[in-house]
């Protein structure tokens, strides 16, 4: 089975914009973090939690008891995409009579838990996964705690409970994301070692200073540590965690308050506050715009696809591309599924397959089997029942579900009918056969068109910019709307993989934090670009912000 990578993904940005939106009409609620649990909350409802939203009661489902109860924006909208209620009822969160209330309460179909008072999920969740070992159900809990709520003496009794009764049919996630309420988890009750200072960026970056782990250990515990913005990660932990007996597991998921939104990044304040009104349609653009860097590794040493993949992970990209030519297609001839098979084991990062090959409905299963995530073929070699055929397939296989035009190719009239639910369009911008070949500039016009025909076809998935991407073009490509970025000579092709990743990123952040002001301009005039850069007070981004609004001649 795959990841379901672009279901969660997609799940995830719905479910933060439905979070900006609920607390935003209710000009109250905790936005920060139910953005920090936004990715382990997708993974949970849309890979692997049992349920069925028309009977919330259902004896064997599974139960998921959000603990750090204040994070119940996060929850509601993640029930609401799974099909507990019409999303239109988030609307109406916070106020009197509501079923959807600050803190999770049972009137709430699916709700299993009154979380709030911080410090019990755990206990109740030992409670509920004894109960069904002794029933004899297959039920499995997962319980999502805040780290400060872990400060309560409660949550030590239940983690001893739980390494008695050797509790595995528990998992429990700590969302780590350094914050608690108005400050820093480490200023107030280290957990990992005392902070100097508010850089946060300190606990990510040094691994030795993570002891929290420890203390779990030390009481019985299986732990896990993740990066808890990487899907592939929470979903390998999850599944190890499942996997492990005779003991509770608890996955240690690093995390950002407020992530993918930046001035609520890292910032207290956004714990319990509310954005307003006149600042959603920025912060929804700010969250449509999130990007992935895939590194294509043909761009490399093909005698040592290892060492290449190997190259990728220590860069921390987003995505491996894997380009396969079969030399019919293309005149090039690269590799097949029996290689992709043989890179599999070295990492969990998405792999995202590209293939260039002829009559890929007779191949495509081979390619799931090897283990792709993202499959992407072209639209000049398939029609509307090919397409259909390897869109059934790929989706019955939790893989992502992608279609690829070559520079000279307009999107087919058949292909509309499937631009709704695709996951990924690769536009190339190289005439596809090798790496290293020049950008076709004319791909920048051809974007605007295309953005236009996938807005009316209601295009929810991503645009991959794939050929010739560099540092200099990376800014206008996003401007255009890629939001996954192939590099292969400029990534690859260099010494420093993880240096040049970082500089990707920082284009896109520049590229991004350019085209906010100009939609707050658009929306507000000089004074909502003032109003939206003052919201940006950690470190040195409000400085860099103002730089950029002047280069606008804001
Ligand atoms: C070309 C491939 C691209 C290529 C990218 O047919 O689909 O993925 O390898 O390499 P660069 O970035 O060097 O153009
Ligand atoms: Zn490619």
């Amino acid at each position: 089975m795959g990841l379901n990578y672009y279901r969660i993904k997609k799940n995830t940005r719905k479910a933060r914009k439905l979070v900006i939106r609920a607390t935003s009409i209710a000009g109250s609620g905790h936005p920060g973090g139910s953005f920090s649990m936004a990715e382990i909350m997708g993974c949970i409802f849309f890979k692997h939690l049992r349920y069925d939203p028309k009977n919330p009661q259902w004896e064997d489902r599974d139960k998921l008891v959000l603990s750090k109860g204040h994070a119940s924006p996060g929850l509601f909208s993640n029930m609401a995409l799974a099909g507990y209620f019409d999303i239109s009822e988030l609307d109406t969160l916070r106020q009197l009579g509501s079923r959807l209330q600050g803190h999770p309460d049972l009137k709430c179909p699916g709700v299993e838990f009154c979380g709030g008072s911080l410090g019990i999920g755990l206990s109740f969740s030992i409670g509920s996964a004894l109960a069904a070992r002794i029933d004899g159900r297959p039920t499995r809990v997962f319980t999502v705690m805040g780290d400060g709520e872990t400060d309560e003496g409660q949550v030590w009794e239940a983690a001893m409970t739980a390494s008695k009764y050797k509790v595995d049919n528990l998992t429990a996630i700590l969302d780590r994301n350094f914050i608690q309420q108005d400050s820093y988890t480490e200023k107030i009750m280290p957990l990992d070692e005392e902070l100097v200072g508010d850089d946060l960026s300190e606990m990510w970056r040094d691994a030795s200073r993570w002891k929290v782990g420890d203390k779990w250990r030390s009481f019985g515990w299986n732990v896990i540590d993740i990066d808890g913005h990487r899907i592939e990660q929470i979903d390998n932990a999850i599944k190890k965690a499942m996997q492990t007996k005779g003991v509770p597991s608890i996955i240690v998921a690093r995390t950002i308050k407020g992530k993918g939104v930046e001035h609520m990044e890292d910032n207290p304040k956004w714990h319990g506050q509310a954005p307003k009104k006149e600042f959603v349609p920025i912060i929804d653009m700010e969250i449509d715009s999130q990007s992935m860097i895939a590194p294509s590794i043909i761009a490399g040493d093909m005698t040592n696809l290892e060492n290449e993949v190997k190259r990728c992970v220590n860069g921390r990209a987003d995505y491996i591309h894997l380009d396969v030519m079969d030399g019919q297609f293309v005149p090039n001839k690269t590799f097949d599924h029996t290689k992709i098979k043989e890179l599999r084991p070295l990492t969990v990062i998405p792999f995202d397959t590209h293939l260039m090959i002829n009559e890929p409905v007779r191949h495509v299963r081979d390619y799931i089997e090897a283990g792709s995530d993202i499959i992407t073929v072209h639209a000049e070699v398939c029609d509307a029942s090919s397409f259909g055929q390897i869109n059934d397939m790929l989706r019955a296989s939790e893989v992502g579900v992608g279609l690829a035009i070559n520079p000279d190719t307009e999107l087919p009239e058949w292909s509309k009918e499937f631009i709704p639910t695709l996951d990924q369009l690769i536009v190339m911008s190289v005439v596809p056969g090798k790496s290293g070949q020049k950008y076709i500039e004319a791909t920048h016009e051809k974007m605007h068109r295309l953005i236009g025909i996938l807005q009316e076809n209601k295009f929810e998935g991503y645009i991959e910019a794939d050929g010739g991407v560099t540092l200099d073009n990376i800014g206008s490509c996003f401007v255009d709307g890629a939001r996954a970025f192939v590099g292969g000579s400029a990534i690859i092709g260099q010494q420093d993989v993880r240096g040049v990743i970082r500089e990707f990123r920082n284009k896109i952040a520049y590229a991004r934090r350019r085209m906010l002001i100009q939609k707050a301009y658009e929306l507000g005039g000089k004074e909502l670009v003032a109003k939206w850069i003052d919201l940006h007070i950690i470190g040195e981004k409000k400085n860099q912000l103002l730089q950029i609004a002047k280069e606008l001649g804001y």
